[in-house]
């Protein structure tokens, strides 16, 4: 049984407009999942349906068991599932890190020993062990955002949802928190990231593209990104390592048709040499 489950799942917010239609697709324990898509599109509303934010109209969603049809589940299903948004600041409430981190294991009631242990857990997770004590204002957009997910990830989360937590970091913040991603889905804990950043989606186990709340097309990086036509539909483009391959390739270059990662790429030009 995957971890997480979405089960034909529709949404409106208001009637006669389907925000989300007929949504389909699950997660496995540490698996890596990019979300892509126009603005507009729904993933910020799935995000929320995932976490038991919002409730499906029809179909399902169940997590570690726990489905979203069952009224006395969605706080089991809000436990296992965490949210982190795009504005680390409006997510960071304490003046000490450590405070801001302990806030979400106080409120659940926990024992101040076992807070101290996930405040440690939390911070290791996400590199930040040497600013416990630190002010979260005096950090960088990226350090602030690894808090953010420190705090989340204190509550001991199966799944953990990004909802454009990059997008107001620079290249630096940006791949602070992929390392943060990595280290967390050796750990276990499942990714789910809605994303503008193809160099971010290149790197999960799968993408789901959504276009006007239906699922355009899915599939592993490579194959997403190999439907070159329908994505220009969509106006999405390719990573940039795949955007270089093609331009080498117009010009002669023989370089395979499915490079688009960075890897790739290099791997390619390291063969003409
Ligand atoms: N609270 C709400 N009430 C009514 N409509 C909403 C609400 N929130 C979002 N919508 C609408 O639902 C649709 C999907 O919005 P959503 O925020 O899920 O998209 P998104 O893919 O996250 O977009 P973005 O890339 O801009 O973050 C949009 O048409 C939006 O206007
Ligand atoms: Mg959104």
């Amino acid at each position: 049984m995957p971890l997480l489950e979405v089960k034909n799942v529709s949404f409106s917010y208001v009637k006669n407009k389907q925000t989300l239609k007929d949504v389909s697709f699950s997660v496995e324990k540490g698996e890596f999942l990019a979300i892509i898509g126009h603005n507009g599109s729904g993933k910020s509303t799935l995000a929320k349906l995932l976490n038991g934010l919002l409730k499906p109209n029809s179909g399902e969603i169940i997590v570690d068991g726990y489905s979203s049809s069952d009224k006395n589940a969605v706080f089991e299903i809000r436990k296992r599932v965490g949210m982190v948004f795009q504005n680390p600041d409006n997510q960071l409430i304490a003046s000490i890190v450590e405070d801001d981190i302990a806030f979400g294991p106080e409120n659940l009631g926990l024992p101040r020993e076992e807070i101290g242990k996930r405040i440690d857990f939390a911070l290791k997770a996400v590199g930040m062990q040497d600013f416990r004590k630190a002010t979260p204002e005096r950090l960088s957009g990226g350090q602030k955002q690894r808090i953010a997910i420190a705090g989340v990830l204190a509550l001991m989360p199966q799944v953990l949802v990004l909802d454009e937590s990059t997008a107001m970091l620079d290249p630096e913040g940006r791949k602070e928190i992929a390392e943060v991603v990595d280290n967390l889905r050796e750990k276990g804990v499942a990714v789910i990231a809605i994303t503008h950043y193809m160099e971010e989606a290149v790197k999960a186990d799968k993408i789901l593209v959504l276009d006007r709340g239906e699922i355009a097309l899915s599939g592993t990086p490579k194959e997403v990104f190999a439907k070159k036509s329908e994505l220009d539909a969509l106006n999405l483009e390719l990573p940039l390592a795949g955007i270089i391959a093609d331009k080498l390739r117009a010009r002669g270059l023989n370089i395979a048709d499915d490079v688009v990662s960075d890897a790739e790429l290099a791997g390619a030009l390291w063969k003409l040499l």
